[in-house]
């Protein structure tokens, strides 16, 4: 068995994984400074965009591709891309194809396919000039965003008419959406051969009108939302996530960004992200269910969506950032955890975050306060 991963940065989610499995893996990536490429037995550094790593899958004679990709920009390419190799050559590519890729990478058509579909989404508005600055002003907050963006880049939630002018100057593809009160959840879908599975519904943090975005703040799992059913709504969100899969067609893995609005209890979903996730290692650490693995899954063709929801754990989790991880305390080597109470340390320096899991929350709490403890030790923070 034989795959080729696009792009290293991610590549040591999977590396402990197809060596236990004892796949042959090549990588091709375009950055020869990036990490990770000693972890597989060969790599190509290669231009940006996706037609050398087409020509290397070929070449390579390789059973699978698995773009490893993080970023939006290149996922339409990547769904030209398998959509060729599949088509003509016959080799799997567990990525979404082209459509469910153009589709996912513009919000405000994925807004537009969801009402189609009556799915939930806050109220929104395409914007057209000339502006009507007056009108607008009396809808504040309201959020304003761009059909592509990522990491809140293409998103600005707007308090004064200053904030208006400045996102709008310059732009002519801006949407307006009703800005909800409430909290974020995401959960990841994976779906293969038109099978899908939900993970674990994971709590971002509440809304803020700063718009801070997630990746600033704490995540917890199961999600538990105070005065609601919990469990019928997790398995709601699950259903919600499964249909959404089947609905665009997506494969591979996609997570669905979706707010709940507190004062109806209501859950409007307002993007979707045809990659892996940025909760990744919280679905892992509360469920056991490693994506990123699961793709791998896929390709070896020994995937089935059955398997992965009788094989879904339920333990408490959460995920803090914490920029440099405490250099006294022990990083675990590879990107799995270690057992019913363990943590993962995983991003870049200084852009480090820290996934913990425990069999309760009470050993949830105690492992969470010993490494705040000694951030804070190893940072000179005094808490009290
Ligand atoms: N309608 C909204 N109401 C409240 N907050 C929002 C809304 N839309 C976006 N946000 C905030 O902005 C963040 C980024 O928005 P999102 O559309 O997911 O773009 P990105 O692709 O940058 O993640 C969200 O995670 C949330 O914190
Ligand atoms: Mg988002």
């Amino acid at each position: 068995m034989k795959i080729l991963f696009i792009g290293s940065r991610l590549f040591d989610d999977v590396a402990w994984y197809t060596k236990q499995l004892g796949i042959e893996t090549i990588i091709t990536e375009s950055n020869e400074n990036a990490v990770n490429l000693d972890l597989a037995d060969k790599h190509y550094i290669v231009p940006r965009g996706m037609e050398e790593p087409l020509n290397i899958a070929i070449k390579e004679d390789v059973d699978a591709v698995i773009p490893l990709i993080g970023i939006d920009p290149p996922l339409v390419d990547v769904g030209r891309m398998k959509d060729t190799l599949e088509e003509e050559n016959g080799i799997p590519v567990i990525a979404a194809g082209y459509s469910t890729a153009l589709l996912a990478a513009n919000k405000y058509e994925t807004k537009k396919e969801l009402s189609k579909n009556n799915i939930s989404t806050p109220y929104f508005n395409k914007l057209d000039e000339p502006y009507d600055f007056d009108n607008i002003q009396k809808q504040l907050p309201l959020v304003f965003k761009t059909p592509e963006g990522q990491g809140g880049s293409g998103v600005k939630i707007a308090l004064s008419k200053e904030d208006i002018v400045e996102f709008t100057s310059g732009k002519d593809n801006i949407f307006t959406e009703e800005f909800v009160e409430g909290i974020e959840i995401s959960v990841e879908v994976l779906r293969w051969k038109e099978q899908s599975v939900a993970l674990a519904p994971i709590y971002k943090g509440d809304t803020t009108l700063e718009g801070t975005h997630p990746l600033a703040k704490i995540k917890q799992a199961p999600l538990n939302i105070r005065g609601i059913d919990n469990i019928s709504h997790n398995n709601e969100i699950r259903q919600l996530a499964e249909k959404l899969a089947d609905l665009v067609g997506v494969e591979g893995t996609m997570d669905i960004d979706i707010l709940h609005d507190s004062n109806s209890n209501n859950d409007y979903v307002i993007e979707l992200n045809t990659r892996p996730s940025g909760t990744r290692y919280m679905t892992a650490s509360a469920t056991n269910i490693y994506p990123l693995c699961q793709l791998v899954d896929m390709a070896m063709g020994n995937w089935s969506a059955k398997k992965v929801e009788s094989d879904i754990k339920e333990y408490h989790a959460c995920e803090l950032p914490v920029g440099d991880f405490p250099e006294d305390k022990k990083i675990p080597e590879f990107k799995v955890f270690s057992g019913d109470n363990s943590y993962v340390v995983h991003g870049p320096q200084h852009y480090q975050r820290v996934t913990i899991r425990a069999d309760s929350r009470e050993k949830l709490n105690n492992i969470t306060y010993d490494i705040v403890n000694d951030y804070a030790t190893s940072n000179n923070i005094n808490f009290n």
